[in-house]
């Protein structure tokens, strides 16, 4: 959700938060604003809805030569996309300003003294009664620190929080409560920064310390100190962080989201280097936490995401119950939260999230791991919040992943459940041999499938224009290709506003083939595996309903040629793996139907990169 940005060193803070406020944008981009120590007023604010060009725009030429200050991205919560919505927000006196992310749930109730009193609040946020709050615990004689952890005590939910005050230029405390929204602090010998992820930073430093929940750290250009929330001193190590920062520049491409599409072919190869083994075939997976009696012992996998997260899940279920032979289920991990589910300690629990910071993920592994439950992730980012939860963490290694729909690490995460699965399978000696060469085997040709599912683009561009008009889609697949079509679907609803609708076929005679008629084409994924005529079946039943239909079929399948409207011929790949080179397809259909209807595809309406309230 919303980015929070800081910096106190020697160098002019504005232009440094400005560039800070650019790289957190995708985590929201309602509103920004800023707020700098100035010599002259105390504190300098700005702040404008929309994106962070229209605060640049309101800036032009007034922005003060301070030496730190804070900076915020918002993604609305509690009133409008408005200027007086937007953070920083201050006290009446205009003596602390604070930026905040995630939600203060009794907020209501902590304005209710002031407005009793005829305080009047200026905006409609459950953010700038924090600002009252710690202008008077200063008033009370505490210093910032002790203030803002008096301010957290009266507060409720879970957020993260970074204050200043006029009083004392160059100090900055930011608090970390629950597990909405990370924060990353920044280290260099003059110089701090504070951010809500890694990629504001790189440019920077590659020190960094990362907050716990409950923790507090008091800033200067000079030291970090930190606390716990009762105000007992903390001892926080530096990391030293390899994360590639100029992987988040657009480069030649228009969009970050084709830009990424395209980074999967190297993405891919670099998840499967040093993790499947041809000699003898295998899959490395030795750093994990697990005992050969422990994995033995697992009676049931729990696998649980949301959005595109939930569909890798849903693809690795099948690659669990395939190889491992393990029973597995998929939750969206805010149903399985709330829906008291019975686990044990021999669950498993696999949670997937590009960015780790995921606030319902979080919840479902909290609940997970008061179960006793071992849990291992899939994970982007490093250092992220649920790697820190789990007892294992798989990464990624997609390098940063800026536009907000997802599309690179849905392919490694996926790659990284199929290694988990044939890992789970010889740890338990129910992997076949000759299956266990087959799928590592086929996990060699992976990257290069990618890279000629991309060769595709010029067809898919064509498809896109010809259906970019629609009102609305419907995405099937069986099996393991029902969640590429819950994917397609999704990708198109973010990136174009088309209403659309993923299925599993098999469901459309049942509903949905009421909606069909000439004006709604259908993704019909036909790959080759056991479920191909069933699924050709479906596509002679929208065809008989004057549907227009899309077919993505394997390579050499021309059973459809004649039947579908569009025929869209997918690289060689062996079965269990076609999912992820019909992604390509669906992601490309996505990213040129948004663009013919000239959507803003990195930064689409109402969303966020990273969602941090539930
Ligand atoms: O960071 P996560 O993978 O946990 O995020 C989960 C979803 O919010 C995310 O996949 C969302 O659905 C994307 N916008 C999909 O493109």
């Amino acid at each position: 959700m919303c980015g929070i940005i800081g910096y106190t060193g020697q160098r002019p803070a504005g232009p440094i938060l400005i560039e800070g406020l650019r790289r957190l944008e995708y985590r929201g981009y309602d509103s920004a604003g800023i707020a700098l120590f100035d010599d002259r007023d105390g504190l300098f604010v700005q702040r404008a809805a929309g994106k962070v060009d229209q605060l640049v725009s309101r800036l032009e030429g007034t922005l003060p030569p301070a030496s730190a200050g804070i900076g915020h991205t918002r993604w609305a919560t509690h009133g409008g996309a408005t200027d007086a919505n937007a953070h920083p927000h201050l006290d009446p006196s205009g003596r602390v300003a604070v930026v905040h992310n995630g939600i203060i749930e009794n907020f209501e109730s902590l304005q209710r003294p002031y407005r009793q009193r005829g305080i009047r609040f200026m905006s409609e946020t459950d953010t700038e009664v924090l600002a009252y709050l710690v202008a008077d615990e200063l008033a009370r004689g505490l210093d910032l620190a002790e203030a803002v952890r008096a301010v957290i005590g009266m507060s409720e939910g879970a957020y993260s929080l970074v204050v200043i005050t006029k009083d004392e230029p160059g100090r900055i405390v930011a608090a970390r409560v629950g597990n909405a929204g990370g924060i990353v602090l920044g280290h260099n010998e003059d110089e701090k920064f504070i951010a809500s992820d890694l990629a504001a930073l790189l440019p920077h430093t590659r020190n960094v310390t990362f907050l716990e929940p409950g923790e507090v750290a008091d800033i200067t250009a000079e030291a970090v100190r930190y606390t716990d929330l009762e105000g007992m001193p903390l001892m926080k190590a530096i990391e030293v962080q390899s994360y590639d920062p100029v992987a988040a520049v657009k480069g030649r491409f228009k969009h970050f989201m084709l830009k990424e599409i395209h980074e999967q072919p190297v993405g891919t190869l670099d998840m499967i280097r040093g993790r499947y083994r041809l000699d003898p075939p295998s899959v490395d997976l030795d750093d994990m936490p697990f005992s050969a009696e422990q994995v033995r012992a697992f009676t049931r996998v729990v696998l649980i995401g949301m959005g595109t997260s939930m569909h890798s899940a849903m693809v690795g279920r099948h690659y669990i119950e395939r190889f491992a032979r393990i029973p597995a289920e998929v939750d969206n991990a805010a149903e399985f939260t709330y829906r008291r589910p019975v686990l044990d300690e021999h669950t498993l629990v696999i949670s997937v999230s590009q960015s780790g910071e995921t606030v319902d993920l979080l919840a479902a592994m909290e609940e997970a791991r008061a179960a006793g439950c071992p849990q291992l992730t899939v994970c982007n980012v490093p250092g992220a919040q649920t790697t820190r939860v789990a007892d294992a963490t798989i990464y990624m290694r997609m390098g940063p992943e800026i536009a907000v729909a997802s599309t690179k690490t849905m392919m490694a995460s996926i790659i990284a459940i199929h290694a988990v699965a044939l890992w789970l399978g010889r740890m338990r000696g129910t992997l076949d041999s000759s299956l266990e060469r087959e799928q590592v085997e086929a996990a060699q040709h992976l990257p290069a499938a990618i890279g000629e599912a991309l060769l595709l683009e010029p067809q898919i561009a064509q498809v896109a224009r010809k259906y970019a008009q629609a009102e609305h889609f419907l995405f099937l697949g069986r099996g393991w290709a029902y969640p590429i079509a819950m994917e397609g679907a999704l990708k198109l609803k973010e990136v174009s506003y088309i209403h659309a609708e993923g299925y599993p076929a098999g469901e459309m005679k049942h509903g949905p083939i009421a909606l069909i008629d000439e004006h709604m084409p259908t993704v019909a994924l036909a790959l080759r595996d056991e479920l191909h005529d069933k699924m050709r079946s479906n596509i002679e039943q929208l065809k008989a309903r004057r549907g227009p239909v899309v077919a993505v079929v394997s390579q050499g399948d021309e059973t459809l040629n004649g039947v579908a409207d569009d025929v869209i011929e997918l690289p060689e790949i062996e079965a269990a793996l076609s999912p992820l080179v019909a992604l390509v397809v669906m992601q490309l259909l996505a990213y040129y139907i948004a663009l013919e209807r000239g959507a803003d595809i990195d930064q689409p309406r109402n969303l966020a990169k990273t969602v941090t309230v539930e």
